[in-house]
């Protein structure tokens, strides 16, 4: 098949590698000419773990090619994708704009019976609408309009392309769902579940499936609060809820609240279109306001426990990313708790592996480190936001050693409480047992199993 990607960023880059590792002939077009010359050149602007490799391997199979020419990209597509970017308008609404232009710019080249499939994060009439946009442009054109959502975590998106739990695609139009079947055939093959729909039911099953995520999460972290006040664990709590199937033990990590470019953004969406069409999304309305809060909560329950010393404490931010294994900060919690901290008069120095260049250019007065250990020298507490594996291994009593204050809040629960029995911190973690610096010992309370709490430690958010 020879398939055409409108939008060479996150999405489109990975879903056109990936179709080009299927055995497609892919050519992904981005306005952005610098873009398509150091893609070209191999150069990914993303970090995104294995993408490189698969990128490099089907360029030199000659699959996968990019272009700045929509004409010459996309005229002999047997299908295009378009791939760009739906950000939020400020009543939680999508802006629908780069995607319309996308479809008036294939809708002057695209070859009779080209299917094309909307794979940015849309609400549910946009496919509608974009037939409309291109038979107005190109008026007596037989063509065929499809959604095809994605269900691509940042960090694991190659994987989660080529090895999917399923795949979804709908269309009114039985012409768009054959070729769509052809296209997915080979992970058909493989095994995995391809899910023919309607267009609108496509649509939906996206932000239906983010909003159910993100509610997972919010209520654990509901649950957490109130572990916090009864002395429950959260780590016993999601471990025992999701023993059982019909809950599973995904998504249940209690955190600072999810963020990233998805959720928050695609909840928004949903209420938002829940309003326009009389049909209230109640659950999700208060799920949104409960993580927006979620962050301010996080940060005054750090003011509070430096008392007096929090005007002018220092404090080492350890993750700025919103979550592990990507340098992407957009919505993640750092952004708001670390204003927070600063208006109460704290002094940021800030450490992530992959996300202090994008930090720097949205966060102002941090002091950026090298390292965990530079971050948490002299500071007066140290807030741990990002689940980075390297940070699991952080020796903590070195740690301990060179700070100023005692200060360890660790918002991913990375470590147990027990964990903190030889250390001279006092520790605050989500949903769990606070670990008192003058009295450890007595007030740490054992886990009741310690082999599930550390299961639960482990899980990535992912
Ligand atoms: C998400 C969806 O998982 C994916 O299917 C969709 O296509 C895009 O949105 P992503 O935003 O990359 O992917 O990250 P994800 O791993 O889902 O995490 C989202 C947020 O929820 C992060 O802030 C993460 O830290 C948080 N989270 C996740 C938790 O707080 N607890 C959990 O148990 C899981």
């Amino acid at each position: 098949m020879k398939i055409t990607i409108i939008g060479a960023g996150y999405v489109g880059l990975t879903s056109g590698t990936c179709l080009a590792e299927l055995g497609h002939h892919v050519t992904c077009i981005d306005m952005n000419e610098d873009r398509v010359a150091r893609l070209r050149a191999g150069e990914v602007p993303i970090y995104e773990p294995g993408l490189q490799e698969l990128m490099a391997s089907n360029i030199q199979a000659g699959r996968l090619l990019f272009s700045a020419d929509t004409v010459d990209g996309a005229a002999d597509a047997d299908a295009v994708f378009i791939a760009v970017g739906t950000p939020s308008l400020a009543d939680g609404d999508i802006d629908l704009s780069f995607v319309q232009d996308a479809a008036r710019g294939i809708a002057r080249v695209i070859k009779p019976n080209c299917v094309v499939v909307v794979k940015s994060t849309v609400v549910v009439g946009t496919c509608k609408a974009l037939r409309e946009i291109i038979a107005e442009e190109r008026g007596a054109l037989d063509f065929s309009i499809a959604s095809n959502p994605e269900f691509l975590r940042e960090g694991t998106a190659v994987r989660d392309f080529l090895e999917p739990e399923r795949v979804v695609f709908g269309s009114d139009d039985p012409r768009a769902c054959a070729v769509l079947e052809q296209i997915y055939q080979p992970l058909a093959d493989r095994g995995v579940t391809v899910m023919r729909t309607s267009n609108a039911n496509a649509e939906l099953i996206k932000y239906s499936a983010n909003a159910f995520l993100a509610l997972k999460i919010g209520f654990i972290n509901d649950v957490a609060n109130l572990c916090e006040q009864v002395g429950g664990d959260v780590s016993a709590v999601a471990a025992g809820i999701g023993l059982d199937t019909r809950i599973g033990s995904a998504f249940l990590s209690a955190g600072p609240g999810f963020g990233g470019s998805c959720f928050p953004k695609d909840t928004r969406a949903f209420a938002a279109t829940g309003r326009k069409h009389d049909a209230p999304q109640g659950l999700i309305e208060t799920l949104i306001e409960g993580n927006e809060a979620r962050s301010r909560m996080l940060a005054e329950r750090v003011l509070r426990e430096l008392g007096s010393k929090a005007n002018g404490a220092t404090i080492a931010v350890l993750g700025l990313a919103f979550k592990a294994n990507t340098d992407d900060i957009r919505d993640s919690p750092s952004l708001a708790i670390i204003p927070w901290l600063q208006k109460a008069g704290c002094r940021i120095k800030a450490h992530d592996p992959k996300a202090m260049t994008e930090a720097a250019k949205q966060l102002d007065d941090i002091t950026f480190c090298d390292n965990a250990y530079d971050a948490a020298r002299d500071a007066d507490g140290v807030i741990v936001l990002t689940e980075w594996d390297e940070y699991r291994h952080l020796d903590l009593a070195k740690i301990a050693g060179t700070m100023r204050g005692a200060l360890l809040a660790d918002y991913r629960n990375l470590w147990l409480p027990s964990d903190m029995t030889d250390l001279d911190l006092t520790y605050l973690s989500i949903g769990r047992p606070t670990v008192s610096r003058a009295s450890a010992a007595v007030q740490v309370a054992k886990p009741a199993s310690r082999t599930v709490e550390r299961a639960m430690t482990a899980t990535s958010s992912a």
